[in-house]
């Protein structure tokens, strides 16, 4: 038979009593799942990284080295290309206009193209930027920061110029993703 709450106790049927014990023996039985594999040498050697070896370290970050990637006449003024480099590709830009020289991954990160060195190279309020030529997503080519959404940044790299060369300080090409396979035909529309 359903009794109703009386005025002066709004808990009459126990409700809030019976939540606040249950929350109560919530937090007093909490565990930390994952604290307890780091505790456990043989739970934490499931999750190791590789398949063989032990480590189940991040990975470091690898060493950069300068690369000689192109010649500087090759670059056109204002202008960008794409350079092979193991299984992908890196975008140099001779930003010509503003005397400076920039190189980047040439992974647009909004629909994975390999198409930035086709960008076109810009100015935002003193920032040298590349517009991705398909669907124009902008970015910075100091930061490689996306201006124009919340798309990943873009890898950029230091560049240096010796007599005719281009050098990019790259890490090692498999640090980068590989070029995905070209699509037949590309609609700047899609
Ligand atoms: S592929 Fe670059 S903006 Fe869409």
């Amino acid at each position: 038979m359903w009794i109703a709450p009386s005025r002066d106790s709004p808990d009459a049927l126990g409700i809030a009593t019976d939540l606040e014990r249950g929350l109560q023996h919530l937090a007093d039985t909490y565990e930390c799942e994952w604290a307890g594999v780091l505790r456990d040498p043989e739970r934490r050697a499931q999750f190791r990284q590789y398949a063989r070896g032990q480590s189940t370290e991040p990975r470091k970050p690898s060493a950069r080295t300068w690369v000689k990637l192109a010649q500087v006449a090759e670059v056109p003024r204002d202008g960008g290309i794409a350079a092979r480099y193991g299984e992908t590709e890196i975008a140099i830009f001779n930003f010509a206009s503003r005397g400076e020289w920039f190189a980047s991954h040439n992974l647009c990160p909004h629909k994975r193209q390999m198409v930035l060195a086709r960008g076109i190279l810009g100015d935002a309020s003193g920032m040298p930027k590349v517009a991705c030529p398909l669907h124009k997503n902008t970015f910075d080519l100091r930061s490689g920061a996306c201006l124009t959404g919340d798309l990943d940044a873009i890898a950029t790299f230091p560049v240096k110029i010796e007599g005719d060369d281009v050098l990019v300080e790259l890490p090692p090409a498999e640090d980068l993703c590989a070029t995905p396979p070209r699509p037949a035909v590309q609609d700047p529309a899609a």
